[in-house]
């Protein structure tokens, strides 16, 4: 795999944080081991995609398994995860295998998966903590564009760009971080910190870099690829605690107040291929 240094580093980053979140509380591996778990990601997903019964589905940067095994279990006909970590893939295969699931997973590297993964898809899928991982937005929505069938559906469900700026100190909530990143400006951070529970000292990795993306980039990026973006949605949950002092409702967190009515936690995007677009996202 061809990698760029700041995916280099992202990707030894995510190799330590997989092995740690295997072992973390927060994704619960017996769970999904002792009983038909389906994640509170896929759970909240899956009204918003519609019925994903006997659908051909490409998971894209699935970690390590947990909502793709989860696709499996909901009816989804064939799913395949991928991620470019190969600690991430080799956890997410052992877990597929200790549950009895048919999902499959793949490593590489996003931009690249219209060359690794066979065939065309109904669905493509990815979601929480996606993009921010990535630099080139067209490129990422070419692979997309080019993975589905005419009428197949892509549907992404992410952390909002306006979220991003923000970081919680002290207890004080309050912009710390710009807006608009470029390719070559990423935010780019040295430190343990990782969403789970878990030792942080066994990430040793931890050089990283994210690039925030504004609305109008990712609308840009996906409608540029030959999808006809559909809907848009913006939601007040969001699956993990961005600050501290997020309160938890149910499986999701939201943002305290006066945050949680200021400002939007995550969004939603749905996008389908016409049938006149395949020639151009080939
Ligand atoms: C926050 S995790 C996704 C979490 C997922 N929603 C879950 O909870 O299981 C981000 C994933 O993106 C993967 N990733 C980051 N950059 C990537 C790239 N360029 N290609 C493929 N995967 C990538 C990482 O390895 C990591 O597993």
């Amino acid at each position: 795999m061809d990698l760029s240094p700041e995916f280099e580093d992202n990707r030894n980053n995510w190799n330590d944080r997989a092995l740690l979140h295997s072992e973390s509380q927060l994704y619960n591996f017996e769970h999904y081991r002792t009983s038909d778990h389906v994640s509170a990601t896929i759970l909240y997903d899956l009204p918003l995609m519609g019925d994903v019964t006997g659908k051909r589905i490409a998971h894209l940067q699935c970690h390590i398994g947990t909502d793709t095994i989860s696709l499996d279990r909901v009816g989804a006909g064939e799913v395949v995860g991928l991620d470019f970590a190969p600690d991430a893939i080799r956890i997410a295969r052992k877990l597929a295998t200790d549950c009895n699931s048919s999902a499959t997973f793949v490593e590489a590297n996003v931009y690249d998966a219209r060359e690794v993964l066979q065939g065309d898809f109904d669905i493509v899928y990815t979601s929480v903590g996606t993009i921010c991982w990535l630099d080139d937005l067209d490129r990422w929505a070419a692979a997309v564009a080019s993975l589905l069938k005419p009428g197949g559906l892509f549907y992404i469900r992410d952390g909002h760009p306006a979220l991003w700026p923000f970081e919680e100190s002290d207890g004080v909530i309050a912009p710390m971080y710009n807006y608009f990143t470029t390719s070559d400006e990423p935010l780019d951070w040295d430190t343990n910190e990782t969403y789970t529970d878990g030792d942080h000292n066994r990430i040793t990795h931890t050089r990283h870099h994210e690039w925030n993306h504004p609305l109008p980039e990712i609308f840009n990026a996906v409608s540029g690829s030959g999808l006809r973006v559909d809907r848009m949605e913006e939601h007040k949950e969001i699956e993990w605690p961005f600050f501290p002092s997020c309160p938890k409702v149910g499986d999701q967190w939201i943002l305290p107040e006066p945050w949680g009515s200021a400002i939007p936690a995550m969004f939603s995007i749905w996008a389908s291929k016409q049938s006149d677009q395949l020639e151009r996202s080939k």
